[in-house]
């Protein structure tokens, strides 16, 4: 059981919402009206506050932006068709923020922030759910470290927020992936299993070499042979290959254990399709491939859901696939929206209500 954390709201006074149409917006570039805001000093965190969404006033000598201690969640919000706010699996999150806090010497959040602040912000700002397919609100907790201080050491004070912003679909068409083979996104013993600011910002010059050659991402492998599957761009990955469906497994810890991959899996083995969670390498999928066995290639991640794709390059040997063809990861797409619209039966509890 949690306590309950008293919670100081300031309501804003006129509403952004009559200025955007919520249909069709791009991911994360409109903010709700309000945002959740908390301090960790002393050992303790205080000051816990929902106010409207604005600036805020840092230190040039803030710890986290010379020395990375930041941390991120994505999560999201629906409507039914009555009107009523659902979380999908707030609790996954949750647990995931604080693993990844652990391990980037952060404090973690208490549930009674995370989980109840999140579902009072939802409340405050439940008109900020686009009612529109594929769309959400998209809801982005985050901390970082607050000293002001230019010594490498974990920061004494954090500052733990929660934002809002309503979105359409991630990526609107099938992607174009590049095997990656010179960068590397995470090794064993490294942070790539935690959702932290580094991780993504180090991925951006392999996407972006990538995307001078004319693809959307890249297809991340592992230190050493540059051969084992990792993550696609910030997505795990999925493949079909003779009616089984294989996904890097977690054990090495270079790998986002995806809320989305674990429902994914849930949903496969609904269909009765075999899923194997094991380490996967390129020569084995290119194997397939040239046996045509590979009927479907897709990351999965909270702002995509399920992003097709539909060629593979390793080195200028290029794999072409048919999204229009991919029927597996299409029905688990649907199954998983029906849920989160309440059009199917959640019986994994996964649905949290505002
Ligand atoms: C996700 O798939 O949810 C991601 O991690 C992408 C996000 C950082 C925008």
């Amino acid at each position: 059981m949690t306590e309950a954390v008293d919670i100081l709201v300031t309501k804003t006074e006129r509403s952004k919402l009559q200025d955007i149409n919520l249909e069709n917006i791009p991911f994360g570039k409109y903010f709700s009206d309000h945002m959740l805001e908390a301090d960790y000093e002393n050992g303790e965190w205080k000051n816990v506050e929902i106010k409207p969404y604005q600036p805020l006033l840092l230190e040039p000598s803030l710890a986290a932006l010379h020395y990375g201690q930041a941390i991120f969640e994505g999560i999201k919000a629906y409507k039914d068709d009555k009107g009523n706010a659902w979380i999908f699996r707030p609790q996954d999150n949750f647990r995931r923020f604080n693993l990844s806090a652990e391990r980037m010497n952060m404090p973690v959040v208490p549930e009674e922030i995370f989980i109840q602040g999140m579902r009072q912000l939802v409340a405050l700002d439940r008109n900020w759910i686009p009612a529109k397919k594929d769309h959400s609100l998209y809801i982005r907790p985050f901390m970082f470290s607050s000293d002001a201080m230019l010594g490498v050491r974990p920061s004494e004070t954090y500052k733990f927020l929660i934002i809002l912003s309503p979105t359409g679909p991630y990526y609107a068409n099938p992607m174009k992936i590049m095997v990656e083979e010179r960068y590397t996104r995470a090794a064993p013993g490294g942070v790539g299993f935690s959702k932290n600011a580094g991780n993504y910002g180090g991925s951006m010059l392999a996407a972006t070499e990538a995307k001078k050659q004319g693809y959307d991402q890249v297809l991340w492998t592992d230190s050493t042979e540059h051969k084992w599957l990792q993550e696609v761009g910030m997505m795990n990955v999925f493949f079909i290959i003779d009616n089984v469906a294989i996904t890097p497994d977690l054990k090495e810890g270079t790998i986002l254990e995806g809320v989305t991959r674990s429902s994914v899996i849930k949903g496969l083995e609904e269909m009765g399709i075999r899923v194997e969670e094991r380490k996967i390498n390129i020569d084995e999928v290119i194997a397939a491939y040239k046996a045509g066995k590979v009927a479907e290639v897709f990351g999965t991640g909270t702002a995509a859901v399920i992003a097709p794709v539909k060629e593979l390059n390793y080195k200028g040997f290029r794999m072409e696939f048919n999204p229009d063809n991919y029927r597996i990861s299409r029905h688990i797409k649907s199954w998983l929206n029906d849920i989160r619209e309440g059009k199917t039966e959640d019986k994994y509890g996964w649905m949290v209500k505002v």
